[in-house]
């Protein structure tokens, strides 16, 4: 037997988490029983919950079976924390660079630096993007909120605004750049607002897409507009955790971890998680 958490209906938030003990589970063809020391929490997680995206998946338990082609081995230089706060956050800032907005990392180019945006820049996923964008060359543009400010600049972005800010509700570059490319990593924030801070053949790439977001994906697509938003959720495959893993061994890439919790309290890290102010990732260690 192994203790886990699940939850038997939709809502509920962090008071609807049990805490049960259930059999190890049996691996089929393919997959691997992995035995789990450490999981870190992504707002998908409690998305899946409210029922507001069609995703499964889930890990809060001791054990868990994972299909073979999914996983990766963790350096021994790397801790399991750092490694399990790669999952969703740094392969969607990953992707979102490379795939959709076409940036080569590791680039000598001398040519004219991309400029990026990156908001939400404290959050996972943001904090990965802005180091993972500096890898290319860019030159990158931050959001946070004041208190992470010093934070953001230390990951390697060359300039930072506090998005309570009226200027930074606007988005503006406080060196008055245009971005050639966006990492939108907050929601809420309607086209509108992106669109006079976009270069010519700007590009947004929405991470929580609405709607809304579809529609002027749409738009932008049929009236061939050269700013375009573009919709994008994250692949997981072993390539890219390998990839991210050497990172994180050669010194490349940090995961920070915003706080820790033991698995008998997984619940509160949960609601650290929908609370939306973390600091990097949440981590829960059985
Ligand atoms: N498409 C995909 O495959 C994919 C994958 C992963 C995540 N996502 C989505 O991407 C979004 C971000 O995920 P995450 O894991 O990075 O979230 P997170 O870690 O919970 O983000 C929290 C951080 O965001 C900051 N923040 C919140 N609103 C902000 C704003 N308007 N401007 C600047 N900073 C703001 C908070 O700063 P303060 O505390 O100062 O407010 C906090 O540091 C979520 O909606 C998630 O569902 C999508």
């Amino acid at each position: 037997m192994m203790r886990a958490l699940q939850y038997d209906a939709y809502g509920g938030g962090a008071a609807g988490l049990q805490h049960v003990e259930v059999g190890v589970p049996t691996p089929n063809t393919n997959e691997v029983l992995i035995k789990i020391e450490a999981i870190s929490i992504n707002p998908i997680d409690w998305k899946i919950q409210e029922g507001s995206t069609p995703f499964r998946g889930g890990g809060l338990a001791e054990f868990a079976v994972a299909t073979e082609s999914l996983i990766a081995a963790i350096p021994s230089q790397v801790s399991a924390a750092e490694a399990a706060a790669l999952p969703i956050a740094a392969l969607t800032a990953h992707g979102a660079l490379t795939q959709v907005a076409g940036l080569k990392l590791h680039h000598d180019d001398d040519g004219h630096p991309k400029n990026i945006l990156v908001t939400a820049a404290s959050g996972g996923v943001g904090h990965y993007a802005v180091q993972l964008a500096k890898l290319g060359n860019t030159h990158v543009t931050a959001t946070c909120g004041a208190r992470n400010i010093d934070f953001v600049k230390s990951l390697g972005a060359d300039e930072v605004f506090d998005y309570t800010t009226p200027e930074g509700a606007a988005l503006r570059s406080p060196s008055g750049r245009k971005y050639d490319v966006v990492i939108n990593c907050t929601t809420g924030i309607p086209w509108s607002t992106f669109d006079p801070n976009l270069s010519q053949n700007g590009v947004l790439v929405d991470l929580t897409p609405t709607l809304s977001s579809f529609v002027t994906f749409a738009l932008k697509k049929f009236t061939f507009s050269k700013k375009q938003l573009l919709p994008f959720f994250a692949n997981v495959k072993r390539e890219g955790l390998e990839y991210l893993l050497q990172l994180l061994k050669e010194g490349k890439l940090k995961s920070i971890i915003d706080s820790k919790f033991p698995l008998t309290k997984a619940e509160d890290a949960w609601a650290k998680s929908i609370d939306g102010h973390a600091t990097g990732k949440i981590i829960v260690e059985p």
